[in-house]
C-alpha cells in the first residue's frame, strides 16, 4: 500500500517562470507539479524544452541551499525529493540550463495520525476555460493539504496536448503548492485506455492495480482513489478488473485503522443529474462502502453539485447508523447540466447552477465541509461527527515520527465504543424539490433527520510524535 502524507502550504506567488542567466537556459513547458508527497518525501514533476540535467534546489527558512538532481537530461523530468521532516515548511525551485524558477514553498505532510486534516476535491474542470481557472484558483487560496481530482481532468479526450493544455497550464499555480492525487473519468479513457492519463501523473500503487486504484493514509483519514472505469471494462482486464478492484477495496478498508475514510471515484452511485446513478458502480462497491465504514464518497461525471443523506442499500439510511454520504462534485469547469427532474428525496442539497469545489477540514471527530463557488458563496455546507479514542501516552524512545499510520504495532492505542453522532447541514441553494428518484423503485423515501455512528476506531497515533508537531 502506498502512503501519502500532508502538507500545509505558505501562499505565495503562483506563477513559476525560469528566470534567465545564461543566453543558452532553457525554459519549462510545465512548471512545476507536486506528487507523492509524504511526511518525509515529495516528488517535483515538470518539463523542460531544451536538454540539460536540471535539478530542484531546495531548503527550510527560505533557503535553498540543498539540492536533487535528475537522473538525465531529458524533457520530462520527475525530481524525488527525499530525507524531508514532517510538518516542515520548505522552499524549492527547479535550475534548468543556467535558469531558475521563481521560488515556492510547501510544508511535508505532518506526523502521522496527526487529528488536523484540509483537502478539496472537485471533478471535471479540465477544459482550460475561466471557469476552471476561477475554481482553481478559489482552491489554493483555501491552502488546503491535498487536492483530490475526480476525473474528467483533460477533456476532450484525455491526449498527451489536452493533459498540457486542459490540466497543467490553466492550474499550474495550485498543482505547484499542493500535492494532488486523480481518478481517471471517462474523457481520460477516449484516448488509449487512459495512457497518457498514466503517463503524466505520478500516483499511488496498488499491489493489483497499479496507478489505476490505491489507498493512502493523510493524517487520520484513509484515502482511496478507485478506477470506476474499470467496472466498465474499459481498461485491459489484465491491468485492472471489477473482481480484482474489488477484492483489494474490500481487503484495503478492512485493513484500515484510520477513524475517517474518504473514497473517490469519477462515477456517482447516487445522481439526479444528466447521468444519474450508475447501477453498476451502486452495485458493486456501495456494499463494501457501508460494511467498512466509509464516511465519504466523492464523485464528478455529472456537472453539478448534489449531496445525499447518508444512505444504506438503496434508501436513505436510519437514524442512528453510520452508512456512507455520496457528493457529486462537477462544478469544476466543465459547462453545468441543470436538473430535468424533480430532486429526489434521497438528495439534501444540490445546484447546477454554480460551479464550485469541496473543502473538507476533518479535525479530531468532526468533518467539516464546504461547497463554494470561485467567489466564495456557500454552496452547501455539513459536519459529520463521531467519538475518537483519547490519544495514547507517549512511551519515549519508541517510536518514529515518520512512520506511516497502519505501520505502528497493533494494540498501541483502544478502539473505542461506537457512539452516534449526527450530521448536520445547511439547505444550501436547492435547485428543485418533489418526486422520489431512487435506484430502487421500490426504496422508501426519507423523511428522517439522518444521522450516522462513530466507525470502529483503533487509532494508532504517535502520542509522542504528535505532541511534538503540536509545539511547533
Ligand atoms: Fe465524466
Amino acid at each position: 500500500m502506498h502512503r501519502l502524507y500532508s502538507l500545509a502550504f505558505g501562499a505565495v506567488a503562483a506563477a513559476l517562470t525560469l528566470t534567465a542567466s545564461s543566453a543558452s537556459a532553457a525554459s519549462l513547458t510545465r512548471q512545476p507539479y507536486l506528487q507523492r508527497v509524504g511526511p518525509d518525501t515529495a516528488t517535483i514533476a515538470f518539463r523542460l524544452d531544451g536538454n540539460c540535467v536540471p535539478a530542484v534546489r531546495y531548503g527550510t527558512h527560505g533557503s535553498t541551499h540543498e539540492s536533487a538532481q535528475s537522473a538525465d537530461a531529458g524533457r520530462t523530468h520527475a525530481i524525488v525529493l527525499s530525507g524531508l521532516q514532517p510538518g516542515t515548511e520548505y522552499t524549492y525551485l527547479v535550475e534548468a540550463c543556467g535558469a531558475r524558477t521563481t521560488p515556492v514553498r510547501f510544508s511535508t505532510a505532518p506526523v502521522p495520525g496527526t487529528r488536523s486534516v484540509h483537502f478539496t476535491a472537485v471533478g471535471d474542470f479540465g477544459m482550460n476555460n475561466a471557469d476552471q481557472r476561477a475554481v482553481a484558483n478559489a482552491m489554493l487560496a483555501r491552502k488546503p493539504e491535498l487536492f483530490l481530482m475526480l476525473g474528467d481532468n483533460a477533456y476532450e479526450s484525455g491526449t498527451e496536448a489536452e493533459f498540457q493544455s486542459n490540466l497543467f497550464v490553466p492550474m499550474a499555480p495550485l498543482l505547484a503548492q499542493v500535492p494532488s492525487v486523480a481518478v481517471p473519468g471517462n474523457h481520460e479513457y477516449v484516448t488509449n485506455r487512459a495512457q497518457p492519463y498514466f503517463d503524466n501523473l505520478y500516483l499511488p500503487t496498488s499491489p493489483t492495480g497499479g496507478e489505476h486504484y490505491y489507498s493512502f493514509d493523510w493524517g487520520h483519514v484513509h484515502f482511496v482513489g478507485l478506477d470506476a472505469n474499470c467496472a466498465m471494462g474499459m481498461a485491459s482486464q489484465d491491468r485492472c478488473s471489477l473482481a480484482a478492484q474489488r477484492k483489494w477495496l474490500e481487503q484495503d478498508l478492512a485493513a484500515s485503522d484510520a477513524p475517517w475514510k474518504v473514497v473517490f471515484l469519477h462515477y456517482p452511485p447516487w445522481s439526479s443529474g444528466e447521468h444519474g446513478s450508475q447501477p453498476l458502480i451502486h452495485r458493486e462497491f456501495t456494499p463494501l462502502f457501508e460494511k467498512y465504514g466509509v464516511d465519504l464518497v466523492l464523485t464528478g461525471h455529472d456537472h453539478h453539485y448534489e449531496r445525499t443523506y447518508p444512505m444504506k442499500g438503496s434508501a436513505v439510511g436510519r437514524s442512528g447508523e453510520q452508512n456512507p454520504t455520496y457528493l457529486v462534485v462537477g462544478g469544476g469547469g466543465a459547462s453545468l447540466r441543470p436538473f430535468e427532474t424533480s430532486k429526489p428525496s434521497w438528495t439534501a442539497v444540490r445546484n447546477d447552477r454554480d460551479h464550485g469545489y469541496l473543502d473538507v477540514k476533518v479535525e479530531e471527530g468532526t468533518l467539516t465541509a464546504q461547497v463554494l463557488t470561485p467567489s466564495g458563496q456557500m454552496i452547501d455546507s455539513f459536519s459529520l461527527t463521531k467519538d475518537l479514542p483519547p490519544l495514547p501516552e507517549e512511551t519515549p524512545g519508541v517510536t518514529s515520527p515518520s512512520s506511516p499510520v497502519g505501520s505502528e504495532q497493533p494494540g498501541t492505542a483502544q478502539p473505542t465504543t461506537p457512539a452516534p453522532g449526527p450530521v448536520t447541514g445547511n439547505p444550501g441553494l436547492p435547485g428543485g424539490s418533489g418526486d422520489v428518484e431512487d435506484l430502487d423503485p421500490n426504496a422508501p423515501g426519507c423523511s428522517t433527520g439522518p444521522a450516522m455512528v462513530m466507525l470502529p476506531a483503533g487509532l494508532l497515533v504517535l502520542a509522542g510524535a504528535l505532541r511534538r508537531r503540536r509545539r511547533r
